[in-house]
């Protein structure tokens, strides 16, 4: 049986197609066989993938297909859940319909949030929905904030010293989710990446990749401890 991530932000811009290619490409890596769906309809990710073709820049070990609503998403999982080790969906940039049967179909739904105020809330609502979706469902689909385009002076930035204690408070008010401590800072070639480059994993190990590849690693490790941290707590 695969497992499901998906990457949820009803904020259009927030970063979610951008997560979900890096992950995969890292998940890739492993050997895992990953198979990324575009729910979105405006099909940011399938034109990548398009792209990478074209390009001849085209990733191994994963797959990319379209699948836009209620029912091809279910559909799509149904049909792969054999044929691959994980499904990445990368969801649309506006609250929709969608976004709950994606929600429910996943193990564990990431949000990106960059330092701004309508980020923040909109990763608050996904927490939200999650939370909602477990209760309704009994359910244990997991959430984590990663927190993206970050930059050394954006750090000081009140909306960025406001992302742990908005987390802190919907903790405390005994919601399910997680801030990881990995960051992705603000990087020209997680940008040129989309571009048909392919996944940061292939590209030529310059001085900018390195960095990149080493944060992006990072935030794998942290998803894996996390999430299997966080499985055995919703389980005792
Ligand atoms: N960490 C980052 N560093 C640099 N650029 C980034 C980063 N994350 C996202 N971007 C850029 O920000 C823009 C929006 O990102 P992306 O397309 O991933 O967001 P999205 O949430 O999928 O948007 P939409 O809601 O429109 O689908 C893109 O141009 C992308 O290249
Ligand atoms: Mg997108």
């Amino acid at each position: 049986m695969s497992r499901t991530y998906a990457v949820v932000s009803n904020k259009g811009g927030a970063g979610k197609t951008t997560l979900a290619t890096l992950l995969a490409g890292e998940y890739a890596l492993g050997g895992q066989r990953v198979l990324m769906i575009d729910a979105d309809s405006r099909q940011n990710l399938a034109g990548w993938w398009k792209l990478c073709h074209r390009k001849g820049n085209v990733p191994e070990k994963i797959e990319v297909t379209i699948a836009a609503t209620q029912r091809a998403i279910e559909d799509v999982l149904k049909k792969f859940d054999d044929a691959f080790d994980m499904m990445v969906i990368d969801a649309p940039g506006v609250d929709s319909v969608l976004q709950t049967t994606i929600i429910r179909s996943s193990d564990l739904v990431l949000s990106p949030v960059q330092p701004g105020i309508k980020e923040i809330e909109a990763a608050g609502q996904t927490i939200a929905e999650v939370n909602e979706i477990n209760d309704q469902l009994g359910l244990s689909i997991l959430h984590m904030n990663v927190r993206t385009r970050i930059t050394l002076p954006g750090r000081n930035l009140e909306a960025y010293r406001y992302i742990r204690p908005f987390v802190a408070g919907l903790l405390d008010a005994n919601y399910q989710t997680m801030l990881l401590d990995t960051e992705l800072y603000e990087r020209n070639i997680y940008r040129e990446i989309q571009n048909g480059l392919g996944t940061l994993q292939m590209q030529e190990l310059t001085d900018s990749v390195r960095k990149a590849r080493i944060e992006v690693k990072a935030l794998v490790d942290e998803i894996e401890v996390r999430r299997l941290s966080g499985a055995a707590e919703v389980a005792a």
